[in-house]
């Protein structure tokens, strides 16, 4: 498979893409991108070195076609792409919520479609990008998708139908972080911290739990009991957190999240 890629609607996510690729090693001179702004289109080639097109050019000269605008903005997308893209040509997705099917009604019949669901941490590298292969896509078009989104982070493979599961955990897992950090920090505050300190203590706290719990190999209850020692601070905290339900709120949290998404899947807006 030739190399040439497009990454179609270069926002915040498909910014992120296409720095991570470079970084990774991928040539400016085999990267297309299309913006709907002309001051957005010069502003990657200028930070990037790559050529801006049109979308219609894109999807002539590019090998693989990655999707990257707004779920709402889809259709219009590929209402302009779909005379224009050939059939053996691999079509990304990075769009929350829409299925591969939406792709192969509207592309020429057996286009290989990839989905992928990954998370804003790609701005830093440390994605988690979620691959799901639609009908006609095969595994090297799967592999492939993995060559790329590795490069911000790490890749995994499910069914489409657990998709929504993966949005609930993965795709919106951030913001899970971002507002436990927030509060964390508000209870430092309480304590008589002042913010600045509070946020710093919580951060590396945070980063360093995510190390262990990444490169230990260890369970994460048993991590937990390492640090609660008896009649000791730390299973006070957690006798709160159990009296208030944290654990069932995060499981409903979830589960709300993933119900979301199958409603926008469906196509349900609001
Ligand atoms: N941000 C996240 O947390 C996150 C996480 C996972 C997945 N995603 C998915 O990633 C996708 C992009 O999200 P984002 O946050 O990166 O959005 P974004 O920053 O708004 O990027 C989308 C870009 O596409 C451009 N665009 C729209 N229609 C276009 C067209 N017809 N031709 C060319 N360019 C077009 C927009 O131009 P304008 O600047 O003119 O609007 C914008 O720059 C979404 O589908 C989202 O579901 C996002």
């Amino acid at each position: 498979m030739s190399q040439k890629v497009a990454v179609l609607g270069t926002g915040k996510i498909g910014e992120a893409l296409l720095s991570g690729m470079i970084r990774a090693g991928w040539a400016p001179a085999d990267l297309l991108v299309t913006a709907r702004r002309p001051e957005r289109a010069d502003e990657l080639r200028t930070r990037y070195g790559v050529s801006p097109v049109t979308n219609i050019e894109a999807a002539k000269t590019a090998d693989t076609l990655i999707l990257t605008v707004k779920p709402q903005d889809m259709g219009t997308l590929l209402d302009e792409l779909a005379p224009h893209v050939p059939a053996d040509r691999l079509v990304i997705s990075g769009a929350a919520g829409i299925p591969t099917s939406f792709f192969e009604e509207r592309l020429a019949a057996g286009t290989p479609v990839v989905r992928v669901m990954t998370n804003t941490p790609a701005l830093v590298d440390e994605a988690m990008s979620v691959i799901s292969a639609g009908s006609h896509a095969t595994e090297q078009h799967l592999a492939h998708a993995e060559g790329i989104f590795g490069a911000v982070g790490k890749t995994l493979r499910v069914p489409e139908t657990q998709q929504d599961a993966c949005t609930a955990l993965s795709g919106s897992g951030p913001a899970y972080f971002f507002y436990l950090v927030e509060a964390m920090t508000d209870a430092g505050i309480l304590l008589g911290l002042p913010r600045d300190k509070a946020h710093d203590l919580i951060v590396q706290s945070a980063i360093g739990a995510a190390v262990m719990l990444r490169d230990s190999g260890e369970h994460p209850v048993k991590l937990r009991e390492n640090v609660t020692s008896p009649a000791g601070t730390t299973i006070n905290a957690i006798r709160e957190l159990e009296n208030h339900g944290v654990r069932a709120a995060l499981i409903a949290a979830l589960e709300a999240a993933r119900d979301r998404s199958r409603e926008l899947a469906s196509g349900k807006k609001d």
